[in-house]
């Protein structure tokens, strides 16, 4: 990481692209504003000592640099990553007292060795309790101007916090986790090196897994190399073809939600659809999705759609986990999704051969891409 530039000034509307490769401009314009304001209400809530660990990191800046083929990485002004809140938050997302029973660490779900993800259909907390959703990946989650498959929190920062005490995952109060850290004499000086005095708060735990949260970047795949490094041998033929159904809107029409600009591609919108996944049998949702957050009656069943970078090892796919292969995710779109009342504009039934079903399985399996090296467990 380089310590010359300020992240802080990185211009967040840089993130999704002037223009696209099939963008509709409606698209832009509400992704630019609603990332300003994802900024701004970061600002705002963080920022404003809300739960005392208000201050900044302390230390210089470092920069996070961004891959071929992602943006640069949006950065609130009141979180500076600096080396020292990074490795902090590094020790903390693999460390299982943040658990009731110290089973579980933020990796347990969120696995390097799974892309980040847990491999299960829906995760397992603390004592084996379900939720009802599948573990995303966090991989370029700094991207996302909402986190969690309906958007309920704003930022990585807002989102840190909530595993912790929740019922069906770490299980813990975070009174308790405080309270466990601050017994731990290794954490002392790592708050202390990252934030100053002041002890080891909610907020500065908040941080310092954000940051380093931030530094978990996928991009150079061989798409990237052949798509914005100029290397027209990076994709085999089955993949060049599967792209062009990809991106042709008469065709499988991914990117109208899964975005490719013209020089980066972050392969979501950042918005809610209803693919008709979750749809029971009696035609009615299994979640509601978005919906539980806007009460907006046409958000029933929408989720963020996904980033798909690294999506050959992040299996099972979908909110709920449901769909085994990406051959079925495919065959899930060539059918035009689950009908339902709430269903996307955009999913409609496509015609899409053998060959093209396979093509466009080959194309996916072309976005796994570098990762950092120092994201792993730290060295004890
Ligand atoms: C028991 C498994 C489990 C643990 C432990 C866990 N998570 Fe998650 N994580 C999930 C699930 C499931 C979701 C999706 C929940 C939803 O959308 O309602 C999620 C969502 C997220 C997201 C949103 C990503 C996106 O694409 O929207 C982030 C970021 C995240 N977790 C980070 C963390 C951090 C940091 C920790 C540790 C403090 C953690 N998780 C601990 C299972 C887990
Ligand atoms: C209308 C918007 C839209 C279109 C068009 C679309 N997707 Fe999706 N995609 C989504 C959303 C939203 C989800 C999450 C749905 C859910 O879990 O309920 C998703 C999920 C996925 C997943 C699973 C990701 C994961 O991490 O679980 C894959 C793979 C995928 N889409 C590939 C495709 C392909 C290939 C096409 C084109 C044939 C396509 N999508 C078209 C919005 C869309």
């Amino acid at each position: 990481m380089d310590a010359s530039s300020n992240p802080g000034q990185s211009d967040p509307q840089s993130v999704f692209p002037e223009t696209s490769l099939v963008f509709r401009s409606k698209n832009v314009r509400f992704l630019r504003s609603a990332l300003a304001v994802v900024v701004l209400t970061g600002q705002l809530t963080i920022g404003g000592c809300r739960r005392s660990g208000g201050a900044k990191p302390l230390g210089a800046a470092v920069k996070i640099p961004a891959p071929l083929g992602l943006p640069p990485v949006p950065i609130p002004t009141n979180n500076p990553p600096t080396e020292e809140s990074i490795a902090l938050g590094r020790k903390l997302f693999y460390d299982t007292k943040l658990s009731k029973d110290n089973s579980l660490a933020c990796a347990s779900c969120h696995s390097p060795h799974l892309g980040f993800t847990d491999g299960l259909s829906i995760s397992r907390g603390v004592g084996g309790m379900t939720g009802i959703r599948n573990a995303p990946t966090i991989v370029n989650a700094a991207y996302l101007p909402l986190q969690f498959w309906d958007g309920r929190a704003v930022s990585l920062e807002e989102q840190a916090a909530s595993p912790i005490a929740d019922p069906v995952e770490m299980n813990q109060t975070h009174e308790v986790s405080l309270t466990k850290l601050n017994a731990d004499t290794a954490y002392k000086p790592l708050f202390m090196a990252a934030f100053g005095s002041g002890g080891i708060t909610l907020g500065r735990v908040e941080k310092a897994l954000a940051s380093f949260e931030r530094t978990i970047l996928s991009g150079n795949s061989s798409f990237d190399q052949y798509q914005y490094g100029g290397d027209k041998r990076a994709l085999t033929a089955a993949q060049v073809r599967g792209l062009k159904i990809f991106l042709d809107s008469s065709k499988g029409n991914c990117a109208a939600c899964h975005s490719v600009g013209n020089k980066f591609a972050l392969f979501t919108d950042g918005k809610f659809h209803n693919t008709g996944e979750g749809v029971r049998d009696d035609g009615q949702l299994s979640d509601v999705g978005r919906f539980h957050q806007t009460g907006v009656e046409s958000d029933k069943g929408a989720f963020e759609t996904p980033t798909l970078r690294n999506i050959a090892k992040t299996a099972p796919y979908m909110h709920d986990g449901n769909l085994k292969t990406l051959k079925d995710v495919v065959d899930f779109y060539a059918g035009g999704g689950n009908s339902n009342p709430y269903l996307d504009k955009d999913m409609r039934v496509i015609k899409l051969s053998g060959q093209d079903r396979s093509d466009l399985v080959e194309f996916l399996q072309s976005l796994t891409g570098e990762m950092p090296q120092n994201i792993g467990p730290p060295e004890k």
